[in-house]
């Protein structure tokens, strides 16, 4: 039977058909626009989620259905169940006032006991409580609130429903009880009927996209770490019990396997910042690579700090700004780009210490995502993190979770783990080999000397 897992992501639904041995029998993408109406917001229209669903099913195998996707959005029906507005996305940063606000009403300490977080402009709660300041003529008319996939659910089966991982991105859900908090929605006069029920997520086939990657690179129980590389960087760890960070430094989330738990990471330039320095420095990536590496580790007291878009792990600050610090004039292009590959690989030791500090004590990384193509990045990586690194055979991140989910809904496999030991094989293993301690602790040093120059 083919197992069919679509993510929808930010920039396309993305979908993989694959065997019961987890081979991957077919893969079909359709892109769909990002609109941004003002400066920091981001939006997009739910029936183009829609419509991009409808034409990747068409070009896949038929089979039981897992979604993943990009969480944190906010959709919001009337009583037809039609959308009112485009959706408000995870990366939009309109919410400050409304985030002020929830931790003025739960309680900082209360919220983060409750939803493992802080309240962050991306997540939905905020973005709720800015419709009803900014739009209550539609805010009276809400009737029912979705996350982003969860939308593609309702039109493709009729069901509205979501899980408990991607519900844990609402700050709505008491994420130890694996149920919608209602002294939260309470707080925020938020009516509980407008959430959707909650399942596990092998019940329903549904995660959130983090949760959806770590279990497509194998990560179900505590043991090893996700390492992604992505246009944002994530270090994720799997827990057995519920933890949070006091502070809320990390995320704390309920992942896809019934009875754990995720803690995560999340640095929102990684290889963002690698398409940022390419650009700027009009090279390609071959010749980069090269360069960088005649130049040892700590490229000759090159630091760069990654925060070309502000930062959320350990910083949650959206006016940090990225640097090089230690420039002389033997640097050239080779070091700016190790300087910047180490910047990110520590930027990502900083969450593995926090994961540390939760009891996360991993043994091996899985790395996935676009740098993990980058021979040299992974060396530092592995270095950096201490930690040694493996890749799997498949690269479908997301959707292949979302597929593993499909089949353990399905019965095709008893649990996830079976799941992930029949369809999750590592690839490539990178050890350590390189000493980056006194790098690191100058890094440490570089975000609070910044700090200050954000000041107008
Ligand atoms: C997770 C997060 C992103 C989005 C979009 O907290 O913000 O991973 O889910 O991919």
């Amino acid at each position: 039977m083919a197992l069919v897992g679509l993510d929808v992501g930010t920039s396309a639904v993305k979908g993989v058909a694959i065997d019961e041995d987890g081979r991957v029998l077919a893969t079909a993408t359709a892109d769909y626009l990002l609109s941004r109406p003002q400066p920091g917001w981001s939006e997009q229209e739910p029936q183009d989620w829609w419509r991009a669903a409808e034409d990747v099913l068409a070009r896949l195998p038929d089979g039981p259905v897992g979604l993943s996707g990009q969480m944190h959005g906010l959709v919001v029906l009337d009583g037809e169940r039609r959308v009112l507005r485009p959706a408000i996305l995870w990366n939009d940063q309109r919410t400050a006032a409304e985030c002020a606000e929830i931790e003025e009403r739960v309680g900082f300490a209360r919220l983060v006991e409750l939803t493992g977080n802080r309240a962050l402009t991306g997540f939905t709660a905020p973005k709720l409580l800015w419709l009803r300041r900014h739009e209550p003529e539609l805010y009276s008319r809400i009737r029912h609130v979705l996350l982003p996939k969860d939308y593609v659910r309702l039109r493709l089966t009729g069901e509205l429903a979501t899980d408990v991982a991607d519900a844990s991105g609402t700050l709505l859900f008491d994420v130890r009880r694996r149920a919608w908090s209602e002294e939260v929605c309470s707080a925020l006069e938020i009516p509980l009927e407008w959430l959707p029920p909650a399942h596990e997520s092998t019940e329903i086939a549904g995660a959130g996209d983090q949760a959806a990657a770590a279990l497509g690179v194998g990560i179900a129980r505590p043991g090893s770490v996700s390492v992604v590389l992505g246009t944002s960087g994530v270090v994720f760890a799997a827990l057995s019990a519920y933890g949070h960070d006091p502070e809320a430094r990390l995320h704390s989330f309920c992942h896809a396997v019934p009875g754990t738990w995720h803690a995560m990471g999340v640095m929102l330039s990684a290889a963002g910042s690698a398409a940022w320095l390419r650009g700027v420095l009009g090279a390609g990536l071959a010749e980069l690579e090269v360069q960088a590496a005649q130049w040892p580790p700590g490229s000759d007291g090159l630091l760069f700090a990654p925060y070309l878009a502000g930062e959320r792990t350990p910083h949650p600050d959206p006016d940090a700004r990225g640097a090089f610090a230690g420039l002389s004039v033997r640097h050239d292009r080779g070091a700016l780009w190790r300087a910047m590959l180490e910047g990110v690989a520590y930027g990502l030791r900083d969450s593995l210490e926090l994961l540390n500090e939760l009891g996360a004590r991993a043994a091996t990384g899985r790395v996935s995502g676009g740098g993990a193509r980058s021979e040299l990045w992974l060396r530092i990586l592995a270095s950096v993190l201490r930690l040694p690194l493996e890749t799997t055979e498949s690269e479908e991140g997301s959707a292949f979770g979302a597929a593993l989910l499909a089949g353990v809904r399905a019965g095709v496999f008893s649990d996830a783990d079976e799941a992930v030991a029949r369809c999750v094989r590592p690839q490539r293993r990178i050890e350590p080999e390189w000493d980056y301690e006194h790098g690191y602790r100058r890094f440490r040093r570089l975000y609070p000397t910044l700090r200050p120059l954000e000041e107008p």
